[in-house]
């Protein structure tokens, strides 16, 4: 017998559509754990290499196979060369997450096998497919500037490579560990729009490629992952201290959203905020960015005074957006810096989704009218 419930769910708050072992969040409670380890303990310890390697195998790796995990991320550094002459030939004036959207999809047409749905294989395609998204954002993104295009450096970790990409020399230790620390954050949290998204095309036993870029499609949405471009946006707009409290009163009275706040599933802090808060503020000193972490605190502390009774409390991408801007990132690769950050959980949720398939096909709540006539065209 099937369920039935005779209701829609707005948004489908509240329904449990699928299992997983990966990430537990508890919105009540402020906690989010990766196969149970807390969040801050693994932003504190581990590497996003290892933290892709615990969500996809349920357990911490030993060294040696987180060593030979690193190798094989590394060896995917590379895009085929012709793949780089259409990321160089794409209109300079594109969006970036249209551009990872669009070559993450390509990437399909390089594959052999793209169809191919057995557990080695889709590892081995999400190894190559989140290896090589930095150097898809990162050519596209020294292309449309006008600078030489960087090889990838195979030495350096996931984060480091892709700093390197982007700016043409090595990063700083303090840069590299605090976009692994992003990366961490990131990578996953249950049963999200893109996730969600990726495990419905997964399936259907649709291509790993489709899933990942549906995924990517999603994650854009100033609802979702699109948040902390919002951020900065307001950030930008709002401009000094003194015109944070106008700013955001005028906003709660015209009922519009305060970029970076409130979440479906947390009604109190989300743990990944109160971790990239503390983050911020470091980075924000030492790069001399004070002023953009003051006004953030600033708009959490009024936010929580006028909404914060209503569960309405910072998202990760608050302070995300601060953190971003003192590694020194453009504003439009915020985003795509969650996708890249994100793919190491839809790769582990479509990996779930095909064990053990069975077909996601919810039913609308028709509110239509019925018995209703044909009227032929020259008549209506
Ligand atoms: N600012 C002001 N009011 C808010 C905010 C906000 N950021 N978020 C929710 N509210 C209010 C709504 O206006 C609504 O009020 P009402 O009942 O008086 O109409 C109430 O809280 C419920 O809001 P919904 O949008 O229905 O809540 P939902 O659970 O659907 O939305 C969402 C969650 C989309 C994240 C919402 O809080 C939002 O739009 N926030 C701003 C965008 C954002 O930061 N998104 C990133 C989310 S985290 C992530 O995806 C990685």
């Amino acid at each position: 017998m099937s369920p039935d419930t005779s209701t829609a769910s707005r948004g489908l708050e509240g329904v449990i559509a699928a299992e997983s072992r990966m990430s537990f969040v508890d919105g009540v409670n402020g906690v989010l754990e990766y196969v149970g380890i807390p969040i801050a303990a693994l932003a504190e310890n581990s590497t996003f290499e290892e933290t892709v390697f615990l969500l996809w195998n349920g357990r911490l790796p030993k060294r040696p196979e987180l060593d030979s995990f690193v190798r094989e991320i590394r060896a995917e550094y590379a895009l085929p060369q012709s793949l780089i002459g259409i990321v160089t030939s794409f209109p300079k004036t594109a969006e970036p997450m249209h551009v990872l959207r669009t070559a993450v999809s390509a990437l399909s047409l390089w594959d052999p096998k793209p169809d191919a749905i057995e557990p080695e294989s889709v590892r081995a395609k999400g190894i190559s497919m989140m290896a090589k998204m930095p150097a898809i954002l990162t050519t596209f993104d020294r292309y449309r500037k006008g600078l030489a295009r960087t090889n990838p450096d195979s030495t350096l970790s996931f984060a480091g490579n892709l700093l390197f990409m982007l700016n043409g020399q090595r990063p700083t230790e303090t840069m590299e560990r605090a976009l692994d620390v992003c990366l961490i954050l990131h990578t996953d949290h249950g049963l999200n729009a893109s996730t969600f998204t990726a495990r419905v095309i997964a399936s259907t036993l649709s291509d790993v490629y489709s899933a990942i870029s549906g995924a990517i499609g999603a994650l854009r949405g100033p609802l979702h992952g699109g948040a902390n471009e919002g951020v900065m946006h307001m950030l930008n707009e709002i401009g000094s201290l003194d015109n944070v409290e106008p700013f955001i009163r005028g906003r709660l009275e015209k009922h519009e959203k305060v970029m970076g706040f409130g979440h479906r599933v947390y009604k109190t802090r989300d743990p990944r905020a109160m971790f990239l808060k503390g983050f911020a503020r470091k980075l924000a000193e030492q790069t001399g960015n004070s002023k953009l972490y003051e006004m953030s605190r600033r708009i959490e502390d009024l936010m929580d005074k006028e909404v914060g009774s209503r569960g309405i409390y910072p998202n990760v991408d608050f302070y995300s957006a601060t953190t971003y801007h003192c590694i020194g990132l453009q504003l439009d690769l915020f985003t795509p810096m969650f996708a890249i950050s994100r793919i190491g959980g839809w790769l582990g949720h479509v990996i779930e989704q095909q064990h053990g398939n069975r077909l996601i096909r919810p039913k609308a709540d028709y509110i239509g009218p019925h018995d209703q006539p044909y009227v032929p065209i020259d008549q209506r």
